[in-house]
């Protein structure tokens, strides 16, 4: 079900008027280079400048933000691991 939250987001997104670029970024930040990602399981090329750049946000954002199930980490180490990935 978590995983369906992309596929979900497009509904709305289609159904407010939005397209292109915005639907592609919410429906595939979650796809990886390496197809291990989700909701397609797309890879490489077929990812968008755009989607991988807001993909790198996503991670960093997850990294760095204070959960109730986890303090957020501090920003040098976020990009650290930005930077292996
Ligand atoms: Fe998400």
């Amino acid at each position: 079900m978590i995983q369906n939250h992309a596929r979900f987001s497009k509904e709305i997104l289609e159904d407010a008027g939005l397209t292109g670029i915005a639907v592609d970024i919410t429906v595939m930040y979650h796809e990886r280079l390496d197809c291990k990602g989700y909701t397609f399981g797309i890879k490489g090329d077929e990812i968008s400048q755009y989607v991988r750049m807001a993909s790198i946000v996503d991670v960093y954002d997850a990294l760095t933000a204070e959960r109730v199930y986890k303090a957020g980490m501090e920003p040098i180490k976020a990009f650290k691991i930005l930077k292996q990935g």
